[in-house]
């Protein structure tokens, strides 16, 4: 990404709001007919692509997904509805919050059933990485979300380096545990 590229003009989070509904088939599902997770976490990265692709107008990546709450689970037959939008963008990347329903097609009863936060990453047609839009929140919970999102990139960020660090240090420990053995 160039210095010179200029940032795009900033886009609103309604112009990046996503839906995907599925019904749920026995492919779809355990032996206990409950929805399988990694089912569930195919659809959640579907719906938040397309909020990423609305907000970034590129191609996009999956940097990471994280902070998914399963709340109950989704039987056979239940018709499943998730719903996702941008919560922020920074410089290449985007936060975005994608939360799902599923609905029992013979009561009508709706349910909370998972939340997700993912990042996604806009690449060029060179594989580049490109200036995204900055989100201009406008209703009091875009607000919530556009100052939480910046949280929760500073904590991976600083978990991140956590990580990297205790790599390090096991890495260094090996060479000098290796050492002493010689
Ligand atoms: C995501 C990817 C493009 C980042 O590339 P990179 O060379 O590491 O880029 P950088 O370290 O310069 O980071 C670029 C941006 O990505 C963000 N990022 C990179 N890794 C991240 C992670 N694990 N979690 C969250 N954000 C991440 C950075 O914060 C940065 O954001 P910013 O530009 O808004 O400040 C690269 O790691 C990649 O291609 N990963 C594989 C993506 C993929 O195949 N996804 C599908 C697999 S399921």
């Amino acid at each position: 990404m160039s210095e010179s590229e200029s940032s795009p003009a900033g886009r609103t989070v309604a112009s990046t709001h996503s839906e995907m509904t599925e019904i749920i088939l026995p492919n779809d599902t355990n032996i206990l007919g409950n929805l399988l997770g990694g089912r569930l976490m195919h659809f959640i990265d579907l719906t938040g692509a397309m909020a990423a692709y609305r907000h970034s107008h590129t191609h996009v990546v999956t940097a990471a997904m994280d902070h998914i709450d399963f709340i109950r689970p989704v039987h056979l037959g239940d018709l499943l509805t998730l719903k996702s939008s941008v919560n922020r963008a920074f410089s290449s990347s985007m936060e975005v919050g994608v939360k799902v329903w599923a609905e029992n097609t013979r009561t009508g009863e709706l349910s909370h059933v998972a939340s997700a936060y993912l990042v996604f990453v806009a690449i060029d047609e060179q594989g580049r990485l490109a200036k995204v839009p900055a989100v201009e929140p406008q209703t009091p919970d875009e607000l919530r979300r556009y100052a939480d999102a910046l949280r929760r990139r500073e904590h991976r960020e600083a978990e991140h380096a956590r990580r990297k660090e205790a790599k390090r240090a096991a890495a260094a420990g090996v060479v000098e545990g290796s050492a002493g053995r010689l």
